[in-house]
This record gives C-alpha cells, structure tokens and sequence, in this order.
C-alpha cells in the first residue's frame, strides 16, 4: 500500500467527536514499513493526540527511528497542514529533505519538505552539545 492511501484508510479511524475533523498520518521508516495514526481527541480537550503523533509512536513502537516519507490527510479545503508540535515531532525522527505530502481527500495537495514546515528547527546543536 503506498503511504497515500495508508494515511487515507487510517484517517477513517480517527476519534474526532469534538472538532469533527479527521486526519490521517503515514510515515514511512528506513526499513520501507509504514506506520500509521490518526488523531484522537478527548473530552479534556488538551489530552487529545494529533494523528502524525500517533504514526510516529507506531514507528517508535515497533523499533524505527529513521521516518523517510511522511504523509498527512485531512478532509479540507486546503491541504492538511501539520501543527507546531507535530512539525518539532517530525523533525526529531526525519532529515530536513524529508518530503511529507499534504494531503486533501479530493482536493489540492502540496508537496514540501520537513524543513519546510519547520524553519530554524530547535536541535541539539542548539545546546551546544551533541546529544542527551
Ligand atoms: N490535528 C491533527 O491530527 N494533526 C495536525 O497536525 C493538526 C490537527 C487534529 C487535532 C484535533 O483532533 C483536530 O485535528 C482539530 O485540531
């Protein structure tokens, strides 16, 4: 299955009762496998999950670090466009060239990379150091 239709069948999933809008998340890991996620939202508002975080925590679960292709679907207008903390979520597992495919239904898409979404991207470096 390609990460498109990934991210489409998982976005049926999705646990929206509250905003009613539904996204779909597939990654891609170095191994070639595809985890995918879906938001799920909750009646304590903040406690809800956005679905590039639930893709990820697959990824994470089944032992991938490396995120290779990355994408995301929602049914809007316009195509999906990952919030900030899913953006800094990205770029923890995917190198700036990363593409992640923004995704409608059956509307406009738009290609672009995770440096893109994520300009200036808070890294270790910025610690002046190199890891934990
Ligand atoms: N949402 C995602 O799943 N991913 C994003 O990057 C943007 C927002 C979800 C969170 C919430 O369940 C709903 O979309 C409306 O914000």
């Amino acid at each position: 299955m390609d990460l498109k239709s990934a991210a489409r069948a998982v976005r049926e999933n999705a646990y929206a009762p509250y905003s009613h809008y539904k996204v779909g998340a597939a990654v891609r890991g170095a191994s070639g496998l595809i985890y995918a996620g879906c938001n799920v939202e909750n009646v304590a508002y903040p406690e809800g999950t956005c679905a590039e975080a639930g893709a990820i925590a697959a990824m994470v679960a089944a032992g991938e670090t490396e995120i290779t292709e990355v994408c995301v679907i929602a049914d809007s207008p316009t195509p999906a466009s990952p919030c900030g903390g899913c953006r800094q979520k990205l770029a923890e597992f995917a190198r700036g060239e990363v593409t992640v495919l923004l995704a409608t239904i059956d509307g406009p898409e738009q290609m672009v990379t995770v440096a893109d979404l994520l300009p200036g991207a808070f890294a270790t470096s910025h610690m002046g150091r190199d890891g934990a």
